[in-house]
């Protein structure tokens, strides 16, 4: 009787804990886990598809399961066949959904007769993706910076499944392997090992990945692309014309690894290479396992931008070592590598820079928790996140990653810091290869909280932090005073009472820059605009996040002599954090939005497809006007 109540309870329990599982995925891996992919795929550029095979080793966890649902978006699926321990294939029953505009369609496969010697099937799935497929971008060669074309793939967040037919949820864990075919000329990349073999055909590519990782993580580009070592375990890839300036931009590349490891602990992950991008990477970087894919706008020149290189970096123990289980947890991923960055950045590039991106951070910060007060969606600044029926890409800020790393600079400042250090040590060693909640966190936290020696807080406090909206009152001090000195000078060169010539710009990091264009304000004068812009010889070109900072200033204060640049810019890049907020700006006036949607007509087609869904939201239904 007692025993099954417990039976009861714990079903029950882990009913709930199924249903909270993950919004954004018909994977049911309470059922079945897919724990290996064999890709075997041929990149066809004529016709913008990938077409081939994945195998997929699926072990049944429940053993009254028939059905496995898999995620699919646009995939024509040819068939789906068991292949069993003789070698032999079946050809399996299979259904597939009318697609969910969000989550895509749902795959289901039926087992009527398997299954009775052993749990371990092997699936083999014909398919192939369609030109329009979210996760892929394929280029044509005037947009790369060479006469080839090129093609990539962005999976996070829910795109992996317009690529692979997959249980495309983040709690989720799998190897992979490839197989890959691309015209001779061309290099595949992946974020796996590649394997060298004298067997293989001209453009013929394997590559293994034996860590667990999400689906969001396995990443492919193919293009003109060579490699330049940086160090024992470390280098770049990219186009041959990119090469010495991108070496030459993450000389620091080795230090960084070693400041890491000092910090969290063991690379896991073997190598870690670097992926520069042509300009329409809609990232300025994203964390693919052993390759991060790199905008081209970080290679600004004078290594001023490698923040975004530390923050990469950073995700190889969070978010992709220690991974958030669904997108409402995304801060996990993000508030986490946001903080590990300023530490490491700190280390590398002294305490005053890192300061810098803490203050430039927190004023994201301050405008995210306005936005979604002003969208009418408040929660959207607390920490957990209700993404559900949302598409994920959508739903996503600043918050997660600045107020994420306020959280872990409130609790640093309670446990003191070489403690925090331990424990977050401790936390990607007891966790490592698996995903985590924010509920999981939380106990995780208390459970540490209770230790002898450990700080007192109390509990309410961090579901403050956790659960609520806007900032807590237990935020620490930000600090500020980093840009008092550029403030002081933009204030006196607004009062007349020092020249343009007279800015103390000379010694001016690119952060103080962007804080000083970002300081002017909406009704600064035509004169003192045409002062700056010919001073200081501002446009589309240069450091690109100081080009943006300057093109803001001209969308806020409507200065019309600077459109064309400004056009030049939104056709140039398609990296998200320089366009998306150049077009919400745009947006909040009739004249800008009317000009937004004219240069958008002309910047689409070089833009992925997150970037175009995340503009034409802002433009709304017009959009898409081509006059
Ligand atoms: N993982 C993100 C990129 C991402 C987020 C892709 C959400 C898809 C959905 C990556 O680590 C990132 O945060 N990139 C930032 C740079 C970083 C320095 C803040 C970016 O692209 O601007
Ligand atoms: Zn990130």
């Amino acid at each position: 009787m007692r025993k099954s109540i417990v039976l009861f309870l714990t079903l029950a329990l882990a009913d709930t804990a199924a249903a909270a599982r993950d919004p954004h995925s018909y994977a049911e891996p309470d059922r079945f886990l897919v724990r290996h992919v064999a890709l075997d795929l041929a990149a066809d550029f004529a016709a913008h598809r990938l077409e081939g095979a994945a195998e997929l080793t699926v072990e049944r966890i429940d053993s009254e399961a028939t059905e496995l649902h898999l995620d699919t978006r646009d995939l024509e699926i040819r068939s789906v066949q068991m292949i069993q321990a003789s070698g032999q294939a079946r050809i399996l029953p299979f259904t597939l959904d009318a697609p969910d505009p969000v989550l895509g369609s749902r795959l289901t496969i039926g087992f009527t007769s398997c299954c009775a010697v052993s749990d371990a099937l092997r699936l083999r799935i014909e398919y192939r993706t369609s030109a329009e497929a979210t996760a892929l971008q394929w280029l044509e060669p005037a947009q790369t910076s060479g006469p080839h074309p090129y093609m990539y793939s962005q999976g996070q967040a829910i795109h992996a499944r317009s690529w692979i037919p997959i249980q495309d949820s983040p709690a989720v864990r799998l190897t992979y392997t490839a197989r890959i075919r691309t015209p001779p000329e061309l290099t595949a990349v992946m974020s796996a090992a590649r394997v060298e073999d004298a067997d293989l055909a001209p453009g013929e590519y394997r590559f293994e990945m034996h860590q667990p990782i999400p689906a969001y993580l396995i990443a492919i580009a193919v293009g003109d692309l060579k490699f330049r070592s940086l160090g024992e375990r470390v280098g770049v890839w990219t186009e041959p014309s990119r090469l010495a300036a991108a070496a030459n931009e993450f000389a620091d590349l080795p230090r960084m690894l070693e400041a890491g490891e000092r910090m969290v602990g063991p690379y896991r992950w073997d190598r870690y290479d670097l992926l520069i991008m042509p300009h329409s990477f809609a990232f300025g970087g994203m964390e693919n396992p052993r390759l991060s894919f790199i905008s081209p706008s970080v290679v600004a020149g004078d290594r001023s931008l490698v923040a975004v290189i530390v923050h990469e970096l950073a995700h190889s123990w969070s978010g992709n070592l220690v991974t958030s289980a669904t997108w409402n947890d995304f801060w996990l991923n993000e508030g986490f590598t946001t903080y590990l960055e300023r530490r490491l950045f700190e280390t590398l590039y002294g305490e005053r820079r890192a300061r810098m991106e803490d203050a430039i951070g927190y004023e994201f910060l301050v405008q995210a928790i306005e936005d979604a007060k002003a969208a009418g969606l408040p929660q959207d600044s607390s920490l957990l996140l209700n993404l559900a029926g949302r598409d994920p890409d959508e739903g996503t800020s600043d918050v997660a990653y600045e107020k994420g790393r306020w959280f872990l600079g409130y609790l640093e400042a309670r446990f003191g810091r070489p403690a925090f250090d331990a424990f977050l040590r401790e936390y990607f060693d007891s966790h490592a290869f698996q995903s985590m909640d924010t509920a999981g966190f939380r106990s995780y936290l208390l459970t540490q909280l209770v230790r002898p020696g450990a700080p007192a807080i109390p509990v309410a406090e961090i579901d403050e932090w956790l659960y609520g909206t806007g900032m807590p009152a237990t935020t620490p001090p930000i600090p500020g005073g980093v840009f008092d000195a550029v403030d002081r000078a933009a204030a006196e060169w607004r009062a007349g009472r020092l020249a343009v010539g007279d800015l103390p710009v000379h010694d001016w990091v690119p952060q103080e820059w962007m804080r000083f264009l970002e300081g002017q304000p909406a009704d600064l004068s035509d004169a003192r605009l045409v002062e700056l812009r010919s001073h200081f010889r501002l446009g589309a070109d240069g450091n690109a996040e100081i080009a943006r900072s300057w093109l803001a200033l001209v969308v806020r204060t409507a200065f019309e002599p600077a459109y064309a640049d400004l056009e030049r810019y939104l056709l140039s890049t398609g990296r998200h954090k320089l366009v998306v907020g150049l077009y919400r700006d745009l947006a909040r006036t009739e004249a800008g939005l009317e000009l937004g949607r004219k240069i958008y007509a002309r910047a689409r087609p070089g833009y992925h497809a997150t970037i175009r869904a995340a503009v034409e939201r802002l433009l709304g239904p017009d959009a898409i006007r081509t006059s």
